[in-house]
């Protein structure tokens, strides 16, 4: 099938290369010039394990192409997806300005024959039948220009009432680090709308994912596609997100009351993880939940709550936890260093997880402000942020090159992202190197018991009895 990805940031680039994989013909748009020159050479603008290797097959087979004309994608495709950013404005709502201009610029480029245009961007809820009035807006202005004498009269007018296209709400639940894997092998596909004609469509597009035809465990069931009403697509993208963060909130109040009363959060953990009616994942305690998405999605739902006259009081509950939780590595470092006015922290990763670059509201980003607020000297190694030289918004830290460049000389260490790396690290030879070999672990990552045979006075977050 002709498909255009409008917008390929970590979403959209990652949901072009995969559709080419499976078979597609792709055309990827994207505003930002140096991008897509970066793309069309081949090469990803994002981390991103396995996107670079699939991308480069799709460009090899002719499946994919990049571009910075919207013209030719609209043209192009018969299933258009915007996945443009919708950050977070700063009263918390979502900006969808992004979203209403790709919406216009497809209506006035919209040409004869019939499109789905796919919500993949995060947007309010309601946005679907407002994107649909936007790509009418544009066909109107389109027309007017039609209208004016000299200005392409002879292009073939579209009446407004024809235009043949429905809107659909696909929301997107791939995790940064793991998104390949997850594009090939999702739990779901979610298909808002109320045209069996365009849901059958993205049921055609989605064949090969849904039969598992590009699994790792080809043997498993149909991947379930639930096709709701525009709406409820909307709602559950929000509803999935915040569920996740409430759930590490909960797990980090929980550490909280374990490092008061001496017990230990991944035995906790654990042990309530093997109730099926719990589950295992994202209960991992630490210093709290960062990345594009839940800061801004479980802030944007609260916020509609707030429009609709409910306050969504667990959900505030679970921002504030998080907000605390963030700079739960400060307080450690405050009870084990006292003073942190001319001290140095070392912190072990940058990102907000591992496996990624993405630096978007990432807790370190908290750490290091206030550590500098309280005059401690900060330096930072992480596996791609040290060797990309990317240092937007990383002001007041010294970026090392190397973990034992990085211990020399510290009071203390923070464990910030559980890169895998960092499990295997020299930690005897760097505590020999430290001031003060203390080790903060924010991800309960690293083994107590090996930190201290290598010197440290370990610290983890609710592993008190440690
Ligand atoms: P991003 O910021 O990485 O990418 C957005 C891209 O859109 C950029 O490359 C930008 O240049 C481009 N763009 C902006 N305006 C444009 C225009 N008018 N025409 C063409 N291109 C334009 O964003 P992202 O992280 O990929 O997120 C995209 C959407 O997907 C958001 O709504 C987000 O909430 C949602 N989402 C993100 C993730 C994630 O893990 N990042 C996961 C699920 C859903
Ligand atoms: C999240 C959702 O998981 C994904 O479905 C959605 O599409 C986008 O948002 P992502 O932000 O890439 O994905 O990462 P995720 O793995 O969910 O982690 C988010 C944050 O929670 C990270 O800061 C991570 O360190 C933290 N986390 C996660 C925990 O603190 N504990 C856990 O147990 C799991």
């Amino acid at each position: 099938m002709r498909v255009c990805v409008i917008g390929t940031g970590y979403v959209g680039l990652v949901t072009g290369a995969c559709l080419s994989h499976i078979g597609h013909d792709v055309i990827c748009v994207d505003n930002n010039e140096e991008k897509v020159k970066l793309m069309k050479a081949g090469r990803s603008p994002i981390f991103e394990p396995g996107l670079s290797e699939i991308m480069q097959s799709a460009i090899e087979a002719g499946r994919i192409q990049f571009t910075t004309d919207i013209a030719a994608g609209v043209a192009h495709g018969e299933i258009l997806f915007i996945a443009v950013g919708t950050p977070p404005l700063p009263t918390g709502e979502s900006d969808t300005r992004y979203v209403e201009a790709v919406a216009r610029s497809i209506g006035t480029h919209l040409n004869g024959g019939y499109k789905v245009i796919v919500n993949k961007s995060t947007v309010p809820i309601g946005s679907g039948d407002w994107v649909r009035m936007i790509v009418l807006d544009g066909i109107a202005e389109r027309q007017k220009t039609l209208v004016t004498p000299g200005a392409g009269a002879s292009e073939q007018k579209l009446p407004v009432s024809d235009a043949d296209f429905d809107v659909v709400s696909n929301p997107e639940f791939l995790r940064e680090g793991s998104a390949v894997y997850d594009t090939f092998n999702p739990d779901r596909i979610v298909l808002g709308g109320n045209s069996t004609r365009a849901t059958d469509l993205m049921k055609k597009l989605y064949a090969p994912i849904v039969e598992r035809q590009f699994a790792e465990d080809k043997s498993l069931p149909q991947v379930p596609v639930l096709v709701t009403d525009l709406s409820s697509a909307e709602m559950i993208k929000y509803a999935a997100n915040a569920f996740l963060a409430t759930k590490i909130s909960f797990v980090n109040e929980v550490a909280n009351i374990c490092d008061r009363v001496g017990a230990d959060v991944t035995q906790v953990a654990k042990g309530i993880g093997l109730d099926s009616r719990i589950g295992n994942k994202f209960l991992q305690a630490g210093i709290g939940w960062g990345g594009s998405c839940f800061p801004k999605d479980v802030s944007a739902l609260v916020h509609t709550a707030d429009d609709y006259g409910y306050e969504a009081q667990l959900l505030k509950s679970a921002v504030s936890v998080n907000q605390r939780q963030r700079l739960i590595a400060l307080e450690k470092l405050q009870q084990a260093l006292k003073i942190l006015k001319g001290k140095t922290v070392g912190l072990l990763g940058l990102t907000f997880k591992p496996d990624t670059d993405d630096m978007r509201d990432a807790p370190a980003l908290n750490l290091i402000e206030q550590l500098n607020r309280l005059g401690a000297k900060v330096k930072a190694y992480d596996p791609i942020v040290s060797q990309s030289g990317m240092r937007d918004g990383l002001s007041g830290v010294l970026v090392e090159t190397d973990p034992e460049r990085l211990a020399d000389g510290c009071d203390a260490l923070v464990l910030v992202t559980d890169w895998k790396q960092f499990s295997s690290l020299d930690y005897g030879k760097m505590a020999k190197l430290m001031v003060n070999p203390v080790m903060i672990d924010g991800r309960n990552f690293l083994d107590p018991e090996t930190m201290v045979r290598a010197g440290f006075k370990y610290i983890g977050v609710g592993r008190s009895s440690r």
